[in-house]
């Protein structure tokens, strides 16, 4: 059989609960690889009772032996990422030797943090919601050629590249009117670059190639989500790069044929931060209630989130994108104590019952029609095997299976790594 390398991707907006399945899945690979996003990304972990938020570097660190690539797809911020990896250094990881970082991967510049800043304040009430890190103006200037990459940082001509892009940026903010202070980001950012030449850089795309050649196990992991995909998310409220699995080919180097199963990760129920329609969504007690037992609130920027009822037809849409082989279900903890949980099966789109995701989905065209299933008041926290679980949570499982036409293999009962029930 080829060996080929398997994805894990979030199937909504992002916070899905992806880094806790990475986390939980390394043992079974030798190889975590992020395939795009940067620093807006917030991943959690959590074990022996300590929880770790990982933004640049992927979710496999804290495993002994895994090697973790950050691919040529990611976008890096030398200040942000250099934190990171103090922080793991303090804990006694041995970054330096666990994580490759592709020389093709993009810098974020103090210069395009603040772009992003000066852009949303220009949009004024129509903001994106951006977590101001700097992506979409550092994702920009990669398709428009003008970015400097990882492996700029060691040749003669790096400050003459980064003076000609600052100074292009330069004159964007004098046309947003956007006052700033970049002396004072300037220090930080070359210490940052200065630090991460003790680190290895290296042609990620030969290594991730050969290593599925060698038979070695490569994950890819996703940042974002389906729903925020720059092509197929709810543009424009979306982020810059492609989160869906076809970006693990272009963020990685991996050929479309050597990818094998699809990992769709969910959360029982929905959850978005940042602008953009949300089609299920609770402004209401009952949204209040599950984003406080949920605790959500962004792993990067704190921000509450915005909570619903889970969206079948939105679910279905990034199965169908991603090519999901299997699903895993996260947060089902959270929904204890619901009577009745409500789940969207079709839209009224402009006055037509439909089934499936459309175009248009802003709230004057699209509204959610839901079907009310049985809850369970039983807490799942503690619960360690299929056997035990209530029999209306296995009865909403099985109503996902049935409609979405994907396995769920597992279902997420809390944050610490142990509370994972295999379902197969
Ligand atoms: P990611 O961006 O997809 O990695 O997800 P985040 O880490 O941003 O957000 C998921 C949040 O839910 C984190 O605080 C996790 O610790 C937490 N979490 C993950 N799985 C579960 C679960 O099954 N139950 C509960 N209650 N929390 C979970
Ligand atoms: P993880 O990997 C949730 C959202 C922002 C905003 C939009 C654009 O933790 O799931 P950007 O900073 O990318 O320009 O913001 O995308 N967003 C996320 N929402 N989880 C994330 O990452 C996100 N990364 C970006 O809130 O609405
Ligand atoms: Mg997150």
């Amino acid at each position: 059989m080829i060996n080929k390398a398997d994805v894990l991707l979030g199937l909504q907006w992002g916070d899905e609960g992806k880094g806790k399945i990475v986390d939980v899945l390394t043992p079974n690979y030798d190889i975590i690889a992020r395939f795009q996003g940067g620093p807006n990304a917030g991943h959690t972990l959590e074990f022996n009772g300590i929880k770790h938020v990982l933004h640049t570097i992927p979710s496999g660190i804290f495993h002994p032996t895994a090697i973790n690539v950050i691919g040529n797809g990611v976008v890096i911020d030398p200040v942000i990422f250099k934190k990171e990896i103090e922080a793991l250094l303090k804990l006694g990881v041995d970054v330096k030797s666990k994580l490759l970082i592709s020389t093709r991967a993009h810098l974020i510049l103090p210069s395009h943090r603040l772009l992003d800043a000066a852009s949303e304040a220009a949009k004024g009430k129509n903001k994106i919601g951006s977590t101001l890190k700097g992506i979409g103006p550092t994702y920009m200037d990669k398709t428009g050629r003008n970015g400097l990459r990882i492996g700029d940082i060691e040749t003669n001509e790096f400050k003459e590249k980064y003076d000609t892009l600052v100074e292009k940026h330069k004159q964007i903010l004098s046309f947003y009117n956007y006052e700033y202070n970049l002396q004072e980001l300037e220090p930080i950012w070359f210490e940052a670059i200065e630090f991460l030449k003790q680190l290895q850089f290296s042609e990620t795309e030969h290594y991730i190639n050969s290593a599925i050649k060698d038979g070695k196990r490569v994950l890819a992991e996703g940042a974002q989500g389906s729903l925020l995909d720059v092509d197929f998310g709810s543009y424009p409220f979306v982020t810059s790069s492609n989160t869906i699995c076809a970006g693990a080919c272009n963020g990685l180097g991996i050929p479309p044929n050597k990818i094998g199963n699809v990992i769709g990760i969910f959360k029982a129920y929905c959850t978005r931060v940042g602008s953009g329609p949300f089609p299920t969504e609770l402004e209401n007690e009952t949204g209040e209630k599950i984003r406080q037992i949920g605790k959500e609130f962004g792993s990067t920027t704190g921000r509450p989130r915005r909570t619903g009822w889970l969206d079948i037809p939105a679910l279905k849409y990034a199965v169908m994108i991603n090519g999901v082989t299997e699903l895993m279900m996260m947060k089902a903890d959270v929904l204890s104590n619901f009577e009745n949980i409500e789940v969207c099966t079709h839209y009224n789109y402009n006055g037509k019952v439909i089934d499936y995701l459309p175009y248009n989905i802003d709230p004057s065209y699209l509204k959610p029609i839901t079907v009310a299933l049985k809850g369970w008041a039983e807490d799942l926290t503690a619960i360690d095997n299929k056997s035990k679980l209530p029999q209306t949570l296995l009865e909403y499982i099985q109503f996902i299976e049935k409609t979405v036409e994907i396995p769920i293999s597992i279902v997420s009962v809390g944050p610490d790594r142990t509370q994972t029930i295999r379902m197969k």
